[in-house]
């Protein structure tokens, strides 16, 4: 078998067995194929695609190529969730943590923010002396004692995916329907879990930006993931407006805390969706008959504090302070803060996501490059949530920063993320459409 015969017979809108995948995928991580030589075949794949079969023998290649989590000796099922990211979602925090204390084992593995999106990583390592680098042992053992871990993907889980992401970035193949379900999928099907959430993000603070392309991704992974034996569920979900208040790093842990502890003024999209995705994910699990009695199961743990506890429990075990958890007097906060004010009455309309993500990455809160350092008190406090009636000159948002030149550049871009009008907006709905 030839490289270049794979590339032209994808070139021409062949269709790959699943050994000429495998040999492809196998060689490349091996170092036996050129980034040239799979830099053209990822091309001709963004432009004839893969078919199902095809996509599947990928995402196996893809897990093949290094080590795999075994959770099947855990006592109680196993769940892992997946968001494919947007402006201040932060579920995975309060999610985890909730379905843990419901008896769901979740070996949690998550990313790190790039742009104007976040990443649980980073807003976990607004804890201090949170340690999110666990090795295979580390994982199992704390899922095993506590129940739950947050942490990074290790350096053997699905190495092809590492190496053909970074090629996909620097060539332009990113945006490919199969290559994006494929790279997901096999990081979720190396966790190990036999439950899949995933959670398809839609809108201006989104990877995909409209509803057909969230919902054919979605189909895609469920497919992936119901052929290799597992059980998935995906949800669609607006990410027009930022997903709570609180956007940056350690604000957003306080903002789930604040959730976790039942603190009744939480921003309702950032409630709803972690209710939502718990009541799910019980239900996957088959901790739960229905949607409806997981969510009253995930309200119960919240209220008795037990789901707190569990979060406190998995950051004690991951090295972090509880005490940080425990008494916000101990969190640190950014020298600077301003209060940005309507430049009119009327009621809110929309929070542009993107515009919000934008401005917390110049406050400091993102990467514009990955090798970029994050300043985690850095944020965008929004004040009111979509609906709301506001008089010209209340605040709308509060910007923290340690760097005033930042918080002069963010200003604007707040200010101009807010549409506001004079009649109230029509209702919408946060969950577009459940799959699987
Ligand atoms: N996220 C991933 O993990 N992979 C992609 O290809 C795109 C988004």
């Amino acid at each position: 078998m030839r490289i270049v015969d794979l590339i032209e017979k994808k070139r021409n809108g062949g269709e790959h067995t699943a050994e000429e995948i495998q040999f492809l995928v196998g060689n490349y991580v091996r170092g036996g194929v050129p980034d040239y030589q799979i830099s053209a075949w990822l091309m001709a794949v963004v432009w004839r695609g893969l078919t199902d079969p095809e996509t599947f023998a990928l995402t196996r290649a893809m897990v093949a190529s290094g080590d795999s989590l075994d959770l099947s000796g855990l006592a109680g099922p196993t769940l892992d969730k997946h968001s494919t990211g947007g402006v201040g979602d932060k579920t995975t925090l309060a999610v985890v943590p909730i379905l843990a204390a419901g008896g769901v084992q979740m070996a949690k593995m998550s990313g790190r923010g790039l742009g104007r999106t976040g990443g649980t990583l980073d807003k976990l390592e607004s804890i201090p002396g949170m340690r999110t680098n666990l090795t295979i042992p580390e994982i199992m053992r704390q899922v095993a004692g506590v129940g739950a871990c947050i942490c990074g993907q290790t350096d053997t889980l699905v190495p092809a995916d590492r190496l053909l992401y970074a090629l996909r970035d620097a060539t332009a193949t990113v945006e490919s329907l199969p290559l994006v379900a494929s790279s997901i999928m096999s990081k979720k099907l190396a966790g190990g879990a036999a439950n899949i959430l995933l959670d398809v993000k839609v809108g201006s603070g989104a990877f995909m930006k409209t509803a057909k392309d969230a919902r054919a991704l979605a189909e895609l992974m469920v497919r992936i993931g119901e052929s290799e034996g597992r059980r998935v569920v995906a949800i669609i979900t607006d990410m027009n407006v930022p997903l709570g208040f609180n956007v940056g790093n350690s604000v957003e842990v306080k903002e789930i805390v604040a959730l976790l502890k039942g603190n009744p003024w939480i921003e309702p999209h950032l409630n709803f969706l972690v209710r939502t995705l718990s009541g799910l994910g019980f239900m996957l699990a088959g901790r739960c008959k229905t949607q409806a009695e997981g969510e009253a199961l995930a309200q119960e743990l919240i209220a008795s504090g037990a789901a707190f506890d569990k979060l406190c429990r998995l950051v004690a075990a991951q090295g972090g302070d509880t005490e940080y958890l425990l008494r916000t007097v101990k969190q640190q906060v950014a020298r600077f803060k301003y209060d940005v004010r309507a430049a009119k009455s009327g009621y809110i309309h929309g929070i542009d996501a993107s515009a919000i993500g934008m401005a917390a990455m110049v406050l400091g809160a993102g990467r514009k490059e990955k090798m970029d350092e994050i300043d985690p008190t850095a944020g965008v406090l929004i004040r009111h949530p979509v609906g709301k009636q506001i008089e010209s000159d209340n605040v709308i948002a509060t910007l923290h920063s340690n760097s005033e030149i930042s918080l002069r550049e963010a200003t604007p871009i707040v200010q101009a993320a807010f549409t506001i009008e004079d009649t109230p907006p029509a209702p919408t709905s946060l969950v577009y459409e459940t799959i699987g």
